[in-house]
């Protein structure tokens, strides 16, 4: 029966136990993209803290595929010495990260471009959350953006990562070409999930051109949009058995977007007990029954009980947090020594304030009690 504390491999990349920490905007970009001091950092401390896997925030690959402020970047070698000195903290722990790869398509902030840009887009399709209008791709930007994802892979494998991850999830870029509701187009790229599949295909396809077939490849993918005309669990089950068929090493199940309704975004509110928790889990277990590739559950994951639950009932082989890491980096070694009490985050989604700031994420919580008091 497979444990949380148990070692496992995703190819020849060996992890300390089952425990990842999702892939979280921490706050550590610069206005050019570049790693922060804050960077490392925080990063070592997840790693001092004895997590099996870190993924890193969302990099973006192109300078028109950035959707925040204070976000990383993954688009010109420029980039790497800080992304390095980011592994580096992260080796030094003995810990283990993955890079997270996104253009956030609709949702980009053109604000931040460097220079003026267009916002990018499988179809001319009002994004319901940013408000942009997306001007459609054409065949030579779609050819752009796959070349951009094969070279941010490239460039994480220099900078050392030991895995990257693709954001196929949330409403941002390689999601919004599976999903019915962003990609209406009446080429390839577009039609029923068949078609619409192949532009994340080529991704894969040259992604794993850059980096060899030993080197993980990971995604995060949603397993429902939750959002009229989105992705539905029928059509996710068919990605996820198209990208086992590519080569991909492990599938992360998440779901939602920010546009959908409160109780269904992938980072949901005021978990207050076992029932509240792993909110998505049974959507990975689907997506593991389908795929036949290692599987990660995440959303909602607060204490070891469910933990247990999840492992051993096969629903997922990995468990995967964001927001408890964020209140508690060593959590993993805090239930490792015994004190098995489930996470202390509450679940107000404050830290999204946290990270905004630029001077890296943080628990929102106790500083808000103190400015009470
Ligand atoms: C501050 C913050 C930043 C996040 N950044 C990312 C991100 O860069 N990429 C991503 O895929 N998900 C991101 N998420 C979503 C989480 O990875 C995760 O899917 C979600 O919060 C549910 O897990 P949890 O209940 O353990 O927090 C973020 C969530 C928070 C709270
Ligand atoms: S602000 Fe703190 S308690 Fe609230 S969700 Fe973020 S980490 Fe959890």
């Amino acid at each position: 029966m497979p444990e949380l504390f148990e070692k496992t491999a995703l190819k020849s990349l060996e992890l300390e136990n089952r425990s990842v920490r999702s892939a979280t905007w921490s706050g550590v970009g610069d206005a050019k993209g570049h790693v922060t001091d804050r960077g490392p950092e925080i990063y070592g401390d997840l790693a001092r803290g004895g997590v099996g896997l870190i993924i890193t925030g969302f990099q973006y690959v192109m300078p028109n595929g950035v959707g925040i402020v204070h976000q990383v970047g993954n688009y010109d070698d420029s980039q790497i010495d800080g992304l390095t000195r980011l592994t580096s903290a992260v080796h030094v722990e003995n810990g283990k990260v993955a890079a997270q790869l996104v253009h956030t398509g609709t949702k980009a902030n053109a604000k931040l471009f460097p220079e003026p840009g267009r916002i990018w887009g499988p179809s001319p399709v009002t994004d319901p959350l940013s408000g942009n209008l997306a001007d459609e791709m054409s065949s030579g930007e779609i050819t752009q953006l796959i070349e951009a994802y094969a070279a941010a892979a490239s460039r994480s494998k220099k900078a050392g990562f030991d895995a990257i991850q693709l954001h196929g999830a949330h409403g941002y870029g390689i999601n919004q070409f599976l999903s019915g509701f962003f990609n209406r187009r009446g080429d390839g790229y577009g039609g029923d999930i068949k078609r619409r599949y192949r532009f994340l295909g080529e991704v894969m396809e040259a992604v794993r051109g850059e980096v060899g077939n030993d080197f993980p490849v990971l995604i995060k993918l949603s397993g429902h949009d939750y959002h009229e005309g989105g992705l539905v669990p029928d059509e996710s089950l068919y990605v996820a058995r198209r990208l086992a068929d590519d080569g991909i090493d492990a599938i992360e199940v998440s779901a939602g977007s920010r546009a959908s309704n409160e109780n269904l975004m992938p980072s949901r509110l005021h978990i207050r007990n076992e029932e509240d928790e792993a909110y998505l889990a049974d959507l990975a277990a689907m997506c593991k029954q389908a795929a036949r590739v290692p599987v990660m559950a995440v959303g909602g994951i607060r204490s070891p009980g469910v933990i247990s639950s999840i492992l051993s009932e096969g629903k997922a082989d990995y468990v995967a947090m964001c927001r408890p890491f964020i209140r508690e980096p060593h959590l993993i070694n805090r239930w490792k020594s015994g004190d098995l009490a489930g996470a202390t985050c509450i679940s107000c989604n404050g830290c999204f304030e946290a990270a905004a700031e630029g001077n890296g994420v943080y628990c929102m919580v106790d500083k808000k009690l103190k400015n009470r008091q």
